[in-house]
Formats: C-alpha cells, structure tokens, sequence
C-alpha cells in the first residue's frame, strides 16, 4: 500500500551538514518527498511535538536539543513508508543501529539522533498535519 510517513532531520545533522546525505539516501532508497522544509522550532513546538514523552525522564533534554537549531521536516511517500522509513532510520541509539543505517552512520548518540520517524499510521497523520497543513 502506497504510504505517507513525516520525518526529521534533527538539529545534529543539520549542523554536522549531513542533510545532503540523508536526502540523497532517501531518494535512492526509493521515496518520494512529498513534501520538505527547513523550520527552526520553537520551545514550545519542540514540546507540542514530542507531548507523548512528557512524563519520560529525557523530555527537557530532548526538547530543548530539537529546537537548539534549525531542522529539515519532511513528508515521504512509498509503499509501508512508515515501516520503511522506520528500518532505514535504524534503531533509536546507533550503537544497537544496523549496519548502514541513517542513525548508524550520522547519529551522534541516542539522544542526538539525527532523525525522527513516525511509528504509525495515527501518529504520521498527526505529524503531518502538525508541519504541512495542506498534505494531511
Ligand atoms: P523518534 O521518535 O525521534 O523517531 O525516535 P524513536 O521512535 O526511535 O525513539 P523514542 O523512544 O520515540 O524517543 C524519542 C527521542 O527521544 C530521544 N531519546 N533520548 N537519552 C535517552 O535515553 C533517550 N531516549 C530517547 C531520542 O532523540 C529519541 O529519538
Ligand atoms: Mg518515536
């Protein structure tokens, strides 16, 4: 089934100028880019987005590293995007990463992760609708 999923490129790989790299892998990959823009989150956005880990420990941290400079949204388009685009990340610390991963290859570490995936159906829309009004 053709598939939307939203995706980040987090502040760590913009900085580190891995933002070519990682859209390059995507298209070869074979997804579309629906839809793609660079924003600098607020605060407040970083924490609207990420609400569902409020109560985790590492929510102060994560939110002021999502806005501590610009990010790269995106909306991807391929069959099981979500899936897809999920495995390609890798897992959430690129030391458990998979060879060749995005996260394997840019991430920092597992906080400093270099991009955010949707985890489901749900989630992608509500994600997509939170930064491309007009795709969701
Ligand atoms: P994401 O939502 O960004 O795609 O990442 P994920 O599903 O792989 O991981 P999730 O559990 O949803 O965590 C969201 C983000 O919070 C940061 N994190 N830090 N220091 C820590 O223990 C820790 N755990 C999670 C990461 O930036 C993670 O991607
Ligand atoms: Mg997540």
């Amino acid at each position: 089934m053709l598939e939307r999923t939203f995706a980040i490129i987090k502040p760590d790989a913009v900085k580190s100028k891995f933002t070519g790299q990682i859209i390059d892998r995507i298209e070869k990959e074979g997804f579309s880019i629906v839809g793609l823009k660079k924003h600098h989150l607020s605060q407040q956005e970083a924490e609207a987005f990420y609400a569902v880990h409020k109560d985790r420990p590492f929510y102060g941290e994560l939110t002021q590293f999502m806005c501590s400079g610009p990010v790269v949204v995106m909306v991807l388009e391929k069959e099981n995007a979500i899936k897809a685009w999920r495995e390609l990340m890798g897992a959430t610390d690129p030391e458990q990463a998979a060879a060749n991963t995005i996260r394997k290859l840019f991430a920092k570490n597992k906080g400093e992760n270099a991009v955010h995936g949707s985890d489901a159906p749900e989630t992608a829309r509500e994600e997509i609708r939170f930064f491309f009004s007009d795709l969701a």
